[in-house]
């Protein structure tokens, strides 16, 4: 038998797959989590239960942000890689679930393909997480959101500016609009822009198209970029770096956003591409925060999936 959780098994594989009431309860938890943490408070709702975290792509913060949070909940990891386990070996996705998903009590995945993540959790008996895919990151937009809230509140009405690739975040990031009642700003350049089918967005409502990127930042409350080629599109580079050379948020498009607007980055970032060193190492830069906040989020959403909506 599996480490059945006494919830339903929900798995979070893009924003959507959580409610705006769900969300609201996982932001709650999230502070008193980190409180605990800040105050050296043991909190141990995990004990005994084993995260399986499988990386098919690098990182840095995913990999401490799940690894140092399930161990601070009480419970412990395994960590797979496609290059050390039978995944890099064919192994078929939908066995290799229904293998881990018997000895652990949850699983977090980054890889490629959206498709393989669902073929995935379709055969597992526990919850699992989207730790990247090429078309969402939505522990990401977890922790930008939360971050977002602690500087400044609420962000439902807000306007969110997003300069560059029409990838995973910005589509993770056009989700939560959707749900959560804010505006995108998008400037993409020509040829990569966002994808509303791949994104899963109901309507157009929740964005905006801008071609020239300073004008996505005007009146922004927020500004947030993200490395001009993403993991597995390499090959692309060096037509990318022409394409995107005009999307680089710097000093003068946080001039045109609000006065008090945060610039966020999911890192790792390359200052000179898509932002400037001013901009990420300057007074509105919320980065770090932002990075730390992963783990705070993620030990939330940990808690949520595997023991329902615990109260504060
Ligand atoms: N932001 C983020 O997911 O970072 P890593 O690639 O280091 O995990
Ligand atoms: N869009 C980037 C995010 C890295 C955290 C990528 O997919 O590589």
């Amino acid at each position: 038998m599996s480490q059945s959780p006494p919830v339903p098994v929900r798995h979070y594989l893009q924003f959507t797959d959580l409610t705006a009431d769900d969300y609201a309860h996982l932001f709650a938890r999230t502070a008193e989590i980190k409180r605990k943490f800040k105050a050296y408070e043991k909190y141990h709702p995990l004990a005994d239960r084993t995260l399986a975290m499988i990386f098919e792509k690098a990182s840095t913060r995913t990999r401490v942000s799940f690894e140092a949070g399930m161990y601070q909940l009480g419970g412990s990891v395994v960590h797979l890689t496609t290059g050390d386990s039978q995944l890099g070996r064919s192994e078929p996705i939908e066995d290799s679930a229904r293998v881990i998903s018997r000895m652990t009590a949850l699983v977090m995945i980054r890889t490629y393909g959206q498709d393989k993540i669902e073929r995935f959790a379709a055969h597992s008996r526990v919850p699992v997480i989207n730790g990247l895919t090429n078309e969402f990151h939505p522990c990401q937009i977890l922790a930008d959101i939360f971050t977002y809230i602690e500087h400044r509140g609420a962000i439902a009405g807000k306007v969110v500016a997003w300069v560059g690739d029409g990838n995973n975040m910005a589509n993770t990031w056009l989700q939560a609009a959707e749900l959560l009642g804010f505006t995108v700003h998008l400037s993409t350049p020509s040829g990569y822009e966002v994808d509303q089918a791949v994104a899963g967005l109901r309507s157009a409502e929740s964005y905006k198209i801008f071609k020239d990127p300073e004008d996505a930042c005007r009146g922004a409350d927020l500004v947030t970029t993200d490395v001009w080629t993403s993991m597995g599109y390499e090959a692309e580079n060096e037509a990318r770096k022409k394409a995107f050379a005009d999307w680089c948020v710097d000093e003068a498009m946080m001039q045109v956003a609000k006065p008090d607007a945060l610039f966020m980055h999911c890192l790792p970032a390359h200052r000179g591409e898509e932002v400037s060193a001013e901009v990420i190492d300057g007074p509105q830069s919320v980065v770090w925060d932002e990075a730390e906040n992963r783990m705070h989020v993620q030990k939330a959403l940990m808690e949520f999936l595997l023991l329902g909506r615990v109260k504060s």
